[in-house]
């Protein structure tokens, strides 16, 4: 109690000292609980609907499509699924620039559809999450278009308008993005210009076309009128439609959201977003009121702020910078220049386990009581984990594997069969932008071998979006399509399914469940680490090089000799002695260990 006192007060005093912020009444974040119970064993499935089952032969994925599918996803074994934005758009930005919050966009049917998607999803306890995209709007929203008309409208201050740009760089950042070809799909700068009543410029989040909401500044300068602050009423009348929307979809049976670019909502923060943090505060603080046992995860990228900020859980947004994913590459292959994955430097795996390390002992030792942080196979932004030279099903297994036994996982949908990325395919819909393609990572989802691959009735010229047809050495298990794959005990399908099961049975797999890792000195691969809990233990040792991999670690298990349960893939075989357990992989393979007591 008294610490708690003793923190309220320092966050009081930090948000009052020497500055005229508005004095903040601290919600008392640190008794909060990490989220309902059924987070713990989550295996999250993420939707790109557009792209994922066509129920009426339009070439675009819709809910009927998707609750047609329930069968499939209960067979795979996911908990929940999310979806990616599936309310009215203008479709500049996939879905992420919204018309309407509250009304399902006619592509993918209507509201009635997603009700009776949730309903028949709960009915084979699957979770439904959607996308909340918080912070910006589409231009042809209602709200913007009645806010550009002037001051005095309903909605006027719900975005903010400047007759002037605030420095050279902004000036500079909006000459450069109007002169590039496509000034609508680049997502230079914050501020686009505009010839409405309201202003002469208005702020943007990403592309022009997403003007941002106005949730206030940080720090309004006076000499700024543009920056109102938080507790401005504009601010706080979007801060209520907010709230308003999430209940309207709570109350509809939608179980969670994924909060876009929820760093981001309060301009100008500082470091570690203490303001942002308050804002996500009042409302986990709401929520655990009115929704207790809704989740709301983060599109952040930094577990510690994120769940200080009351999310439940965050992902890790990987590929750039990240070398968690490093792993997705074999040591020896030729990155792929567009590839996220390309990063400088091959790291081994005793680069990426220091990483993860460091986020432990700093972050998620800190965290371990707050919430969760994801690791996800790829998503809609991100090329997939077949991409580039990594296209093997093997080396997808291993993977898998890794995202499998990592505290949480988030599959993307098709990663179950190992679909791949395409590169050099149009921009639709805002998926492409400066320079960076992300349409190879949302093709429709390849049920069969048919010319649609099972996704729509129509012709496949009439396609939202090709089916990739170039995957490579992917035949050796079965070609990457749900028909080939299910009931073959080799493929990546049924090897999916088995980690999820594993996941499910043992609880060293589970979220709250220690991850340690295993350093063998001086040895690139193989990538070793232990997933524990009480009287479990499991070794997880990882080779996606294409050579093999042998190593001595210190004695883990609670026996010598063989174990009794193991899953492998490729050439694997793991040796307890009390000078030391031998773990010898072949090229790309792994295996996942019981250690546990009595499995000699
Ligand atoms: C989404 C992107 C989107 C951007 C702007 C994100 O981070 O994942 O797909 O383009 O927000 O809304």
């Amino acid at each position: 109690m008294k610490k708690t006192v003793l923190v309220v007060g320092l966050l009081l005093l930090a948000f009052t000292a020497g500055s005229q912020e508005p004095v903040f009444s601290v919600p008392d974040w640190q008794t909060w609980k990490k989220g309902p119970a059924w987070l713990e064993d989550a295996v999250i499935y993420q939707i790109y609907p557009s792209s994922f089952k066509d129920s009426d032969a339009d070439g675009i994925g819709d809910l009927r499509g998707i609750t047609g599918k329930l069968d499939y996803l209960e067979y795979l074994g996911v908990d929940a699924i999310w979806l990616n934005p599936v309310f009215e758009s203008s479709w500049l930005d996939g879905g992420y620039d919204i018309t309407d919050f509250y009304k399902v966009d006619a592509r993918f049917g209507s509201n009635d559809d997603l009700v009776n998607l949730i309903e028949k999803a709960h009915e084979k306890n699957i979770k439904v999450l959607l996308d909340l995209v918080a912070g910006h709007t589409s231009w042809k929203h209602p709200w913007f278009l009645q806010s550009s008309m002037g001051t005095n409208q309903r909605y006027s201050d719900y975005y903010i308008w400047s007759d002037r740009l605030p420095d050279a760089r902004a000036q500079q950042d909006l000459t450069q993005m109007l002169s590039s070809p496509e000034p609508l799909k680049d997502t230079k700068g914050s501020w686009m210009v505009s010839d409405s009543p309201r202003g002469k410029y208005y702020n943007k989040n990403f592309y022009a076309t997403q003007p941002a909401l106005n949730y206030g500044y940080a720090h309004p300068d006076p000499d700024h009128p543009w920056e109102q602050g938080m507790d401005a009423p504009g601010p706080q009348a979007v801060c209520r439609e907010l709230k308003n929307i999430i209940s309207f979809w709570f109350d509809k049976g939608v179980d969670g959201f994924r909060v876009d670019m929820a760093a981001s909502l309060i301009k100008d923060d500082e470091d570690h977003f203490p303001y942002a943090k308050h804002f996500w505060r009042k409302m986990r603080e709401w929520m655990d009121k009115e929704y207790p046992d809704h989740v709301l995860m983060a599109e952040w990228g930094g577990p510690k702020d994120c769940l200080e900020a009351g999310f439940n859980v965050d992902m890790d947004l990987t590929g750039r910078g990240s070398k968690t994913h490093a792993i997705y590459q074999d040591e020896h292959s030729q990155t792929d220049k567009n590839s996220y994955f390309s990063l400088p430097g091959a790291p081994d795996a005793e680069d990426i386990l220091h990483g993860w390390a460091d986020r432990c002992s700093d972050e998620f030792e800190h965290i371990k009581n707050m919430g969760y942080f994801a690791t996800i196979t790829g998503n809609h932004d991100q090329f997939r984990m077949n991409t580039g030279e990594r296209n093997t099903p093997e080396q997808l297994k291993v993977m898998m594997s890794f995202i499998l036994t990592m505290p949480m996982p988030i599959i993307y949908y098709g990663e179950e069969i190992g679909m791949r990325s395409e590169t050099g395919l149009p921009s639709i819909e805002g998926s492409n932008h400066n320079g960076h393609e992300r349409s190879g990572a949302r093709t429709p989802m390849q049920w069969d071998g048919s010319a649609t691959a099972g996704f729509s009735a129509c012709s496949p010229t009439d396609l939202y979006l090709p089916v990739c047809t170039h995957w490579t050495n992917s035949s050796s298990h079965g070609s990457p399509t749900v028909a080939s794959q299910k009931e073959d005990r080799q493929s990546l399908l049924e090897f999916t399914r088995s980690l999820i099961r594993l996941r499910k049975e043992h609880k060293a797999f589970h979220a709250s469940s220690e991850w340690t890792p295993v350093y063998s000195e001086g040895k690139a691969y193989p990538m070793v680490y232990i997933r524990s809990c009480e009287n479990e233990k499991w070794l997880v040792a990882l080779n996606p090089t294409g050579h093999s991999q042998n190593t001595i670690i210190p004695h883990t298990a609670s026996f010598n000799g063989e174990t009794k349960e193991k899953i492998t893939a490729g050439k694997a075989s793991f040796k307890a002695r009390r000078s030391g357990d031998r773990i010898s992989l072949g090229p790309v393979s792994l295996m996942i260990v019981n250690l546990s007591e009595g499995n000699r």
